[in-house]
């Protein structure tokens, strides 16, 4: 389980904080189709977008312990993704894999801006995430520093089980949220699909324009 959305590195040498658990949910990530490189933000971890497509997928993620981690096949690149290296209009397809849920909500819009930046105009942003509750909603276990997730995630070649934990957020990240910020950053909404659970979680397809 990967907890880097708790402070990245302090995080994991400190003694693991109380978490509000949710079961275990099994999520289909159905093949994409994709011509060229595929920039994947915060594509270390499993590195489920670089299982799919290793020979397209750059990886870019702000820890090398986690691009580490992740199984080799994608150009792996430790970068921040609120400070992109990556010149204008580079990339016709980019992905986020419950990455956005590791970064709070003045790193989301600067990613949302960047990724804007380095797509080709008619570009795609390709995200899947977790809708992140507050702590004072219903059924929120009190006394935890954040939720964790854990997936069976069913890919077209394997099956991947793992938990990603993030801190509680400030405002409920939520689908409107993402909504609005994709807006805000001027692309256009092509699909928002929210899938019903334990948690919640949704797909998104963005175009920029
Ligand atoms: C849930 S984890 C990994 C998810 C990963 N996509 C997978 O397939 O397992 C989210 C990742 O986002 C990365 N991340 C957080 N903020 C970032 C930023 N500003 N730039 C790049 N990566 C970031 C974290 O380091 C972490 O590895």
């Amino acid at each position: 389980m990967s907890l880097a959305g708790l402070g990245g590195a302090a995080a994991q040498t400190q003694a693991r904080p109380k978490m509000h658990r949710f079961e275990r949910q099994p999520l289909t990530v159905a093949n994409f189709e994709a011509e060229g490189h595929v920039l994947d933000i915060g594509g270390g971890g499993e590195g489920i977008i670089g299982r799919m497509k290793p020979s397209q997928v750059v990886a870019i993620d702000l820890y090398k312990n986690e691009l580490m981690e992740s199984p080799a096949g994608p150009l792996k690149i430790v970068m921040d993704a609120t400070d992109m290296k990556f010149l204008d209009a580079q990339f016709a397809t980019a992905t986020a894999f419950f990455s956005l849920m590791y970064m709070q909500p003045e790193v989301q819009k600067k990613v949302f801006a960047e990724t804007a930046r380095v797509l080709k105009s008619g570009g795609r942003w390709l995200i899947w995430d977790a809708v992140i509750p507050i702590l004072t909603d219903p059924g929120m276990e009190q006394g935890t520093k954040g939720p964790v997730f854990y997936f069976e995630f069913h890919l077209p070649q394997e099956v991947v089980k793992t938990g990603y934990g993030t801190l509680w957020p400030q405002v409920r990240l939520d689908l409107p949220y993402y909504l609005s910020l994709a807006e805000g950053a001027g692309f256009q909404i092509l699909a928002a699909v929210e899938t019903p659970g334990q948690f919640r979680t949704f797909r998104l397809e963005l175009r920029k324009a």
